[in-house]
């Protein structure tokens, strides 16, 4: 995840921006919990990871106190979210990022959930892009040492 953050983001943000994206970005480790993360293993190593939930967090790590929010989504009326899917550098552009895409998408589908929505960040866009999300709007991220970071609000209907 470290590696993903510090290398991927280059070419989409400054290295002050990659800077504060470290202070918000990372495992939430209640996806772990609730049995809605996947880890996806190529060689025997982890390749990449993402996950989705039923609960109102749009995004951030565990450190990420502030923007922590457990309430479950009412499937009915609310969009699931998706969470954390970062691809190791040494193995993009090989389709990992699509396949936990997908893994998500089946899974919330069966929760009853009708849409999937997400903080994506700039790195992330062109993935969703791809797989058929859209931008809802576009955002400043305000780090907690005050450097805004651009990303976007973006969702799909199931
Ligand atoms: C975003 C991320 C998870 C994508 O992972 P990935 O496993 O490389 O994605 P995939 O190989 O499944 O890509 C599927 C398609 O998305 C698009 N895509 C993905 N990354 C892209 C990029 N950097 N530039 C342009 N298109 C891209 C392409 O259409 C790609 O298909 P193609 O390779 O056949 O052209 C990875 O770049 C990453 O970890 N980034 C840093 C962390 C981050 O910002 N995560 C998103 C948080 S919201």
């Amino acid at each position: 995840m470290e590696r993903a953050i510090a290398e991927l983001q280059r070419p989409f943000l400054s290295a002050e921006q990659i800077a504060a994206s470290h202070l918000s970005m990372g495992l939430d480790t209640q996806l772990i919990d609730d049995g809605t993360y996947f880890l996806i293993e190529r060689e025997g190593t982890a390749a990449g990871c993402g996950g989705w939930s039923r609960r109102a967090t749009l995004y951030g790590g565990n450190h990420a106190t502030a923007l922590r929010d457990n309430r479950l989504l009412d499937p009915a009326t609310e969009a699931a979210r998706i969470r954390a899917m970062y691809t190791d550098p040494d193995f993009v552009r090989q389709g990992i990022g699509r396949v936990i895409l997908e893994l998500c998408e089946t899974a919330a589908r069966q929760a009853g959930f009708k849409r999937l929505e997400m903080m994506a960040t700039r790195a992330g866009e062109p993935l969703y892009l791809a797989c058929g999300y859209q931008v809802i709007k576009q955002v400043d991220r305000m780090a907690e040492n005050g450097v805004a970071v651009p990303g976007a609000v973006m969702g799909k209907p199931l």
